[in-house]
């Protein structure tokens, strides 16, 4: 999607790809802070980026090398292939996570305001460790998503706190005055059972407590012992890989996330010689043939955007890095009647399990270990 500032030419990508024309790269509230700024003398100033999903903020202000800040690896790839796309140095790029600060005072942030308003107080506790006195902090979003809650967030930080007027259905709050930066613990809890209360950061899926959905394919799946090296996709706080580890402790287990905090708080919940994190977005990283069990409550939902076409990429993914004898166990919600789709990838597809709102699909690449060998034996006869 091309988009003209300044009167230079952008094109800015959606990464991954999307075949729905509906998703765009960027909104109206991109636009606005954008506008907002247009006039002020940034020249020198110290620009700090919050949840710029696919690069939009991060490409039309490259000239005053601002810092992004990333929570996505995604997003990190969106950022990066969209300034290689439109010939702009990586040199400049300065990324950071939400574990690390810019080395110089930040004269003005723009956050691009999430969905989940725990991870917007993150980001304003992360913030307030480096914005100037002086500093000005925009948060752009769209009129349909406000929630008071915002305000609330936001006054926890800064002194003044003003909304500006509606403009192409997107708003922005100003905040000025920040207050003295205090040192907070946001973790939150996932309460799993009466013994086990798990950690995370704000904005992993599913705070307070275990979702119903993932509690189902726990009572569901018990780990094999030919089950020694499994896979949790999309693995949040941990949950399913702690419960499985739990369960067979000498299995190697991997967890993976496309959200940095979720990563970071699965770190806080599982450890072990045979346990490893993976920050990514894909199973790229992994060898075909790999894994006896991956499990996953799959993503769907991404912010505000439902998008079936990254859950779907990730099963492909699985049918490569499952071994032959292997299992790829998943719970999905009815509606998204998920078979029709594993089907494409794999060779036999069965129902574990199902209730009036989700059900249990266990989906296998070829045969089972018997039937290997009988097929074998009657090759040999
Ligand atoms: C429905 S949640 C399940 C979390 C956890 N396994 C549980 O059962 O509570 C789906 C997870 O998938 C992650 N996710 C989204 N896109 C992903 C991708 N492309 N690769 C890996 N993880 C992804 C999300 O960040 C989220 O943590």
């Amino acid at each position: 999607m091309i988009y003209i500032y300044k009167d230079k030419k952008f094109n800015i990508m959606r990464y991954p790809r999307t075949s729905n024309t509906s998703l765009r790269s960027w909104n109206a509230s991109d636009e606005y802070l954008l506008n907002f700024i247009e006039d002020l003398p940034l020249g020198d100033k110290q620009i700090l980026i919050y949840n710029d999903r696919f690069g939009f903020l991060a490409n039309l202000l490259y000239d005053y090398h601002p810092f992004n800040v990333c929570s996505y690896k995604s997003q990190e790839k969106a950022i990066i292939k969209n300034l290689e796309n439109n010939r702009l140095s990586l040199d400049h790029l300065q990324l950071l996570d939400l574990f690390a600060y810019p080395g110089k005072k930040t004269d003005l942030a723009l956050i691009k305001v999430p969905k989940s308003m725990g991870l917007f107080r993150f980001y304003l506790q992360h913030l307030s460790k480096s914005i100037k006195k002086t500093g000005m902090v925009l948060c752009g979003f769209m009129t349909r998503h406000f929630t008071g809650q915002m305000l609330q967030i936001a006054a926890e930080y800064f002194d003044e706190v003003e909304q500006n007027l509606a403009w192409k259905k997107a708003r922005l709050l100003i905040l000025k005055k920040p207050k003295n930066y205090l040192q907070r613990d946001l973790l939150e809890n996932c309460e799993v059972n009466s013994d086990l209360v798990l950690k995370q950061y704000p904005g992993v899926f599913s705070s307070g407590t275990m979702d119903a959905a993932s509690r189902f394919l726990m009572d569901t799946v018990s780990v094999q012992v030919k089950d020694k090296v499994i896979l949790d996709l999309g693995c949040g706080n941990g949950v399913l890989a702690k419960l499985l580890h739990d369960d067979n402790s000498k299995a190697e287990m991997h967890l993976i996330d496309d959200f940095s905090l979720a990563v970071a708080s699965a770190k806080l919940n599982i450890s072990g010689k045979k346990v490893f994190f993976h920050y990514d977005d894909n199973l790229k990283s992994f060898d075909n043939n790999f894994f006896n069990l991956v499990i996953s409550n799959p993503p769907f939902h991404f912010e505000h955007e439902n998008n079936i076409e990254v859950t779907l990429d990730l099963f492909k993914h699985v049918a490569r890095v499952l071994k032959d004898t292997g299992r790829f166990i998943i719970v999905a919600n009815r509606h998204l009647n998920y078979s029709t789709h594993l089907e494409k990838y794999f060779n036999q597809i069965d129902i574990l399990a199902e209730n009036d709102k989700y059900v249990i699909y266990e989906s296998k690449n070829i045969f089972e270990e018997e039937e290997i060998l009988e097929d074998d034996t009657r090759f040999n006869v």
